[in-house]
């Protein structure tokens, strides 16, 4: 081993260096000072504000079942050097510029054109338009760590207002597309008609034990949500 003298340390060579990588590599212990992450405003009881995109409520959930899967971006596989299963994972990956989408490259991937460049790259489908813009908004407001408390209704559970929404947001990412995780689509009423008439959508959400508790390898669903699906499949699974 050869020790060469070839690193120039003064500090601001060093951060551009730094700035550079971490595009595509993570250093944990070498970025310590995540960009600006702006107050933590993760808290029980807020109301949601229509207006705020929040972490928990609205990407977390995107990421979860769009880049989390078992190969990716969760924290065993950690492609590319990203981790994007918790806020304090995606900030130090170094993908997110607080208020700046377009030098964002979370934003940037999702929105490619070119299929050998785009995340989720195929053949797993893109993230729907309105689950971009709600990460384009969520970078512009800060990309907080932030947290509201949804209306939630048991008394609501229309497929089309209550079920197919929560599937949308929770699942759809790993469960729709050519090759669906676990072989099962939920892409639609039907398909989700027959994953609760098998008794595996409520086992899988309830996490009752024959079942692999979903969502994979995250949170389980807020309780009232998983009440609303039980008495969707009570009522007959309604299409309206
Ligand atoms: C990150 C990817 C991912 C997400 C998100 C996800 N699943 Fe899955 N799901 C899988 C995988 C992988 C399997 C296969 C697991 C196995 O075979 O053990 C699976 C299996 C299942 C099964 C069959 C379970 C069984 O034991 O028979 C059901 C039902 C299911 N998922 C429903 C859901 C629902 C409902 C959601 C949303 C609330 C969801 N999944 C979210 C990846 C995911």
């Amino acid at each position: 081993m050869r020790h060469t003298k070839t690193l120039p340390f003064k500090s601001i060579k060093l951060l551009i260096l730094i700035l550079t990588i971490t595009a595509c590599r993570h250093e944990p212990d070498a970025m310590p000072d995540n960009p600006g992450p702006g107050p933590d405003t993760t808290s029980q009881g807020i109301p949601c504000d229509p207006d705020t995109i929040y972490f928990t409520n609205d990407i977390l959930p995107i990421l979860t079942s769009g880049c989390t899967m078992s190969g990716c971006h969760d924290a065993a596989s950690a492609s590319d050097g990203i981790v994007l299963t918790s806020w304090e994972s995606v900030m130090a990956s170094g993908v997110v510029r607080p208020g700046n989408p377009g030098d964002s490259d979370l934003y940037e991937n999702i929105t490619e054109d070119d299929p050998d460049k785009r995340m989720p790259p195929p053949p797993m489908a893109a993230l729907q338009a309105e689950q971009i813009q709600k990460i384009r908004k969520w970078i512009e407001q800060g990309a907080r760590n932030n947290a509201c408390t949804a209306g939630c209704d048991t008394t609501q559970f229309t497929f089309s207002a209550v079920i197919q929404p929560i599937i949308n947001t929770y699942c759809k990412g790993c469960h729709s597309g050519v090759a669906p995780s676990g072989n099962i689509s939920l892409d639609g009423y039907a398909t989700i008609r027959a994953a609760a008439l098998n008794g595996s959508l409520y086992g899988a959400v309830s996490h009752q034990p024959s079942y692999t508790p979903m969502p994979f390898n995250a949170a389980k669903l807020p309780e009232c949500n998983i009440i609303q699906i039980r008495k969707w499949i009570e009522n007959g699974t309604p299409e309206n």
